[in-house]
């Protein structure tokens, strides 16, 4: 993964992530949506659509996914999603998803910068989508990153689970911190006080979350090391990024979140259990870019009733759709 900080990363040295100064209520973030038992999220990630792809056959694969899921309650797609797109191209792989019927949802990545957009565009595109798609970015407020909202399960009134779409952000050039970015400290406030409100909003109960976003925590190659093994490989070195801001400590002392999803590292599709938290990277959902034939795919979260998780996952090969 390091190479493709040091290839592509420089083109993205003008499109750093949008920050305003306006402080808006904890609120002002948060969809909701209705909980049913066994609540099941099909997640898909690094799709790494271009302009020069067949999308005939992407979206033929993906529909394989979508299958594989059998009628999901909710997609989210955890990061780059494009790499040297344009406007058309994005326009359809988001016409795509909402062709399903099927609530979604996504966070960005670092290459989705690396397009002939903006991700401010794209951000715009997505909270005016309306239809199917749940996303909401405030991208004049005082926290960093494009997608930071929260879509609360709600049940009788409460919220049974709470689910944080969360911007891990692109690339930091500061030449003390230079690699891959990190959530920052206002995001960090930000995701304090959104568990906060959600507790007093529940009757003084901390809410079960679980967490969705790109470049996987610094704690990802501890959690590795010396967690619970509960599935899968680690066929690459994890690229986090060497820096952060205490994020997994807010996480522990709050007590909320419970396990954290995301993509970035193409050819790992490990799950580990680490000081009470799970660490789950997603499946590689297309064949662009890097990836492994056989780890390409999908997988499904879902929440039951008591809040446990069942994690299952699908591969599937382009032989299929050829
Ligand atoms: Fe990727």
């Amino acid at each position: 993964m390091k190479y493709r900080f040091t290839t592509l990363a420089f083109i993205s040295l003008l499109a750093l992530s949008a920050c305003g100064t306006r402080e808006y209520k904890p609120q002002d973030y948060i969809l909701e949506m209705n909980y049913k038992s066994d609540f099941r999220i099909l997640q898909l990630t690094d799709i790494h659509l271009s302009d020069k792809d067949d999308r005939d056959i992407q979206f033929k694969f993906m529909d394989k996914l979508y299958e594989s899921a059998n009628n999901p309650d909710l997609v989210v797609v955890t990061g780059d999603l494009f790499t040297f797109a344009g406007k058309d191209t994005a326009k359809s792989l988001l016409k795509y998803f909402d062709s399903k019927n099927i609530p979604w949802t996504v966070c960005f990545g670092n290459h989705d910068e690396q397009c002939y957009f903006s991700v401010d565009w794209l951000t715009d595109v997505l909270t005016n989508y309306g239809s199917n798609c749940l996303f909401k970015d405030l991208q004049d407020d005082n926290v960093n990153g494009n997608c930071n909202f929260a879509i609360n399960l709600m049940k009788d009134g409460k919220v049974h689970d709470q689910l944080f779409i969360m911007d891990s952000n692109r690339y930091n050039f500061n030449l003390s911190q230079l690699g891959y970015d990190c959530f920052k400290e206002d995001q960090i406030n930000w995701y304090e006080s959104i568990v906060k409100y959600t507790k007093e909003q529940n009757g003084g109960e901390t809410a079960n979350s679980l967490m969705f976003y790109h470049i996987p925590l610094p704690e990802v190659n501890a959690a590795w090391e010396e967690g619970t093994k509960i599935y899968g490989e680690k066929r690459e070195a994890s690229c986090p990024p060497d820096h952060d801001y205490g994020f997994f400590v807010k996480i522990k002392e709050l007590g909320s979140t419970k396990a954290m999803f995301f993509g970035h590292d193409h050819i790992n599709n490990f799950e580990v259990d680490y000081q009470g938290v799970k660490f789950c990277y997603g499946i590689k959902s297309t064949d662009r870019i890097y990836h492994d034939e056989d780890m390409m795919g999908c997988q499904t979260i879902t929440i039951h009733d008591d809040h446990s998780l069942t994690i299952e996952r699908y591969y599937h090969t382009y032989a299929e759709v050829k």
